[in-house]
């Protein structure tokens, strides 16, 4: 029995395939290499010893799913591949709707076929929208404010209802808060498309000298030193996650949503500080306006992830920045 990992080459997907493997669990990735690239699966074989069984697939091309279900035995996928690049879904919201949600589609039809029922969804905190109060609970309401947001919402409302009209279905969507850092081996970790948009990649290109200053969006909002707040989360902490996710699928059935973060907020610029300390050198940064759609503060409640999952994020900002800074460092280039 194996478990698939769609987007497995990717940033979270092949930090989660290392901790897979680590597990003892028999992995098979598929990716069709839109945002990774073939050299991932040496990584991966370098810090685990085992190369996972590998398919140049497009979810989208449902004769090839066929063929990867066809020749093994799937017991649960777990489903990173699709887009997430907020500001690029805006301008190109139906090759967004298309990759994510017809994507996903054929992905749930081959696996029904096959009747392969437990799946772990990548789901994400953009789905609370601008949520009322923080920390955030898994039963706030949801919304969206960017066509990125509403194909993670489809999938998460897809789902539900194909665990409400099969009760051999076993579902959970994922909401992860801000991953970020890097395994600490530094052979894996985050590789921006072109410029980053997030934060932390941004700063790595600052201290790697790509780029002059960090751009800090925002001080204006009512927070300690008026920057947002984030909760960012070490991704080998959210790989971990997610084998607490898949043994919980295994385990129980029907649908549900957990997030994923640590519980704790940082603003910007003790992100900024806190990368300093890992570099061991200033980064020089200028406040500009607010960038439109940012909230003042995200951050979640990790109490449902405990209860349910037994697992909570363990890795400090620090360690974080440090990984981060390892990874840029030893791949000024990416993989
Ligand atoms: P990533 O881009 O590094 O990984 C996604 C992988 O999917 C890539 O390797 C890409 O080549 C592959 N892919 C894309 N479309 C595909 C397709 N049609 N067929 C096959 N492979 C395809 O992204 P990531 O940061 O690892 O994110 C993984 C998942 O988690 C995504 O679904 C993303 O939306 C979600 N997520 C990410 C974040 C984040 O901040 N990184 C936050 C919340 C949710
Ligand atoms: N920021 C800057 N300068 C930058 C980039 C970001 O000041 O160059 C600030 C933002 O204003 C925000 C914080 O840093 O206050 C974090 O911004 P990111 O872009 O790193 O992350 P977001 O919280 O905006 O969004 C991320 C993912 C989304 C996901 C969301 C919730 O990009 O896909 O987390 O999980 F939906």
């Amino acid at each position: 029995m194996s478990i698939l990992v769609t987007g497995g080459t990717g940033y979270i997907g092949s930090h989660t395939c290392v901790e897979l493997i680590n597990a003892g669990y028999d992995i098979i990735i598929i990716d069709n290499f839109y945002n990774s690239n073939i050299r991932v699966l040496d990584r991966i074989e370098k810090i685990t010893n085992i190369r996972p069984k590998f398919y140049e697939v497009d979810i989208l091309d449902k004769d090839s799913l066929d063929k990867v279900f066809k020749e093994n035995d799937i017991q649960a996928v777990i489903h990173f591949a699709g887009y997430k690049a907020v500001g690029e879904s805006v301008e190109k919201p139906l090759a967004y709707y298309h990759n994510n949600v017809t994507g996903s589609l054929t992905l749930y039809e081959v696996m029904k076929e096959y009747n392969c029922n437990t799946l772990v969804f990548s789901s994400s905190a953009t789905v609370y929208g601008s949520p009322k109060s923080c920390p955030i609970y898994e039963d706030f309401p949801v919304s969206t404010t960017n066509p990125y947001g509403s194909t993670k919402l489809v999938n998460e409302i897809i789902l539900e209802d194909l665990c409400k009209c099969d009760e051999n279905m076993s579902i959970l969507s994922l909401r992860y808060f801000n991953p970020i850092g890097a395994h600490e081996s530094g052979l894996i970790g985050e590789v921006p498309n072109g410029i980053p948009n997030n934060l932390v990649p941004y700063i790595a290109r600052v201290a790697n000298k790509q780029s002059e200053y960090v751009r800090v969006f925002g001080n204006d909002y009512p927070t300690r030193d008026g920057t947002g707040i984030r909760d960012y989360i070490h991704v080998v902490d959210l790989a971990k996650g997610h084998i607490a996710a898949l043994k919980y699928v295994l385990e129980h059935k029907g649908y549900d949503k957990i997030n994923l973060g640590t519980g704790n907020g940082y603003t910007v610029l003790e992100v900024i500080k806190a990368y300093e300390e890992a570099c061991g050198f200033e980064l020089a940064y200028e406040i500009q306006g607010r960038r439109s759609g940012d909230i003042a503060e995200c951050y979640a409640s990790t109490k449902k992830a405990k209860e349910l999952l037994d697992w909570e994020a363990k890795y400090d900002i620090k360690k974080m920045c440090q990984d981060s800074w390892n990874f840029t460092k030893m791949n000024p280039d990416g993989i």
